[in-house]
């Protein structure tokens, strides 16, 4: 629907006074002039004006099938229409017993143990909430410390967002500070100077084992990663990393909790990157967003088979686990979630992802060779560019607004970008066509190029 210029004034001052938008500022709410989104086709989304846009970031890394797709709607409406709701505490639905089977089909090991949320931070959630749970009926109930990184984003419940180690995050909410423990930074750009890549890894993983060894294993319950940190600056730790890290956990009876909210479902060309990128089986990963390609909310935790077995049954003592959501596997979610895997599937998606990666990849690590640029980095349909006008590691006061520096005058060329402080990340829809690749990083380096100038004419002196 596109609006009257008329119509779109009184939208605009609604949006501003009733809308609550995440992570709101709260100096001046009329100070961020948000662009209207109104429509989309494939990689494309269009604003209120008409205005047409390359989706950079996917929505928010979320839009796999990319927009305007019509099987998912009509698979959504046909569930609607014949059955909407039904209550998954006391009842189930055809659509959500056959999600569960189609997504532990494709789970690495024995990952079959499928709970259904309402979105990412529910499935974060649920996944430390069952380990704490198993703990209890373990008789393990010191065992509950969780072990997450320096820039890991997990999500806005309690629990998730005390996990999320965004330190921009957390000075204005509170957190449970008792159960996490935060890893520094593994993003290799940040290594010391001279400091070679194998040894910053070396260094990565004796942190995580000193860190258990210093709480004491039987106080850390799990290790919680994003395969590649996300919402972070897109930071891809050393190859070998993963494995490692998982080595140590197992070691110290520590689980693994895999978030793959925005790795699952394509975004590295495969369904899940855990192990088929990573080589890792964890004992739980997340997902959501590219579930249902964002159409509709929902997520999951995938739990493995053993440690349900492990306090099954006899073991269990008699105790329910008393997690769950009215929309635990909502039939409408779920239906468009089957329709999502199978188009996936039909449409070569996956392999679309690889094939084209190669060109994406060298795209944009060709981008570090501008002068503004201090990394260009990613994986898979993944990428950020972080910028820093000194080379010596000082950061400028324009350093911080960089990176909406960039995303103006790259929304100007009709590209969105999603503006991180001094970073811009991007993850189009999975869809993205060569030709339409080289357009993204032909204006994203336009971008940069004429932010740069701005920056010259403001006498910074980039060295
Ligand atoms: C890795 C990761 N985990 C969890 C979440 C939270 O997901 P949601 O916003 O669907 O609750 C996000 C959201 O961006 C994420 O990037």
């Amino acid at each position: 629907m596109t609006l009257t210029n008329s119509d779109f004034s009184d939208i605009r001052d609604w949006d501003t006074r009733n809308f609550v938008h995440p992570w709101e500022g709260m100096e001046d709410r009329t100070a961020y002039e948000r662009t209207f989104v109104e429509g989309g086709e494939g990689i494309y989304v269009t604003s209120e004006t008409g205005e047409k846009f390359i989706d950079g970031p996917a929505g928010m890394w979320c839009v796999q099938v990319g927009y305007g797709n019509t099987e998912i709607p009509a698979a959504m409406a046909k569930q609607a229409m014949e059955m909407a709701y039904v209550s998954p505490f006391s009842n189930s639905n055809s659509a959500s017993a056959q999600l569960a089977h189609e997504i532990a089909k494709r789970t690495p090991g024995d990952l079959n143990q499928v709970f259904f949320t309402t979105g990412g931070s529910t499935a974060v959630d649920s996944a430390v909430r069952f380990i704490q749970f198993r703990n209890n009926v373990l008789g393990k109930s010191e065992k509950k410390i969780v072990i997450s990184r320096q820039k890991a984003y997990h999500g806005s419940t309690y629990l998730a967002a005390s996990l999320s180690g965004k330190a921009r995050d957390k000075g204005w909410l509170d957190q449970a500070d008792d159960l996490a423990y935060f890893l520094p930074d593994v993003n290799p750009y940040g290594r010391a100077k001279g400091q070679s890549v194998e040894a910053f890894l070396d260094e990565k993983i004796a942190d995580l084992e000193n860190a258990i060894l210093e709480i004491g294993a039987e106080r850390v319950a799990a290790f919680i990663a994003e395969p590649i940190l996300a919402s972070g600056g897109v930071v891809v730790p050393p190859k070998g990393y993963h494995k490692r890290c998982l080595e140590v956990c197992r070691r110290h009876d520590v689980l693994y909790i895999s978030d793959e909210v925005v790795t699952g479902f394509g975004r590295l060309g495969h369904w899940f990157a855990s192990e088929d990128v990573y080589d890792i089986v964890p004992d739980i990963i997340t997902c959501a967003k590219g579930l249902t390609s964002g159409y509709v909310p929902m997520g999951a935790c995938m739990i493995s088979d053993q440690l349900m077995a492990d306090i099954s049954g006899e073991a269990s003592q008699g105790a329910v686990f008393s997690n769950g959501f009215t929309y635990s596997g909502h039939p409408v979610s779920a239906a468009a979630a089957l329709k999502n895997i199978e188009i996936i599937e039909r449409d070569g998606i996956l392999e679309h992802v690889r094939e084209v990666t190669p060109l994406f990849e060298e795209r944009m690590f060709a981008l570090a060779e501008l002068p503004l640029v201090g990394d260009a980095r990613g994986q898979g349909l993944m990428g950020c560019v972080e910028c820093n006008a000194q080379t010596d590691g000082s950061q400028l006061e324009l350093d911080y607004s960089v990176g909406s520096m960039i995303d103006e005058h790259c929304q100007g060329m009709g590209l969105l970008l999603r503006p991180l402080i001094n970073m811009c990340v991007f993850s189009p829809p999975l869809v993205i066509e060569p030709a339409q690749i080289n357009q993204m990083f032909d204006i994203l380096a336009e971008g940069i190029k004429r932010t740069t100038d701005d920056l010259v004419k403001q006498g910074i002196k980039l060295s």
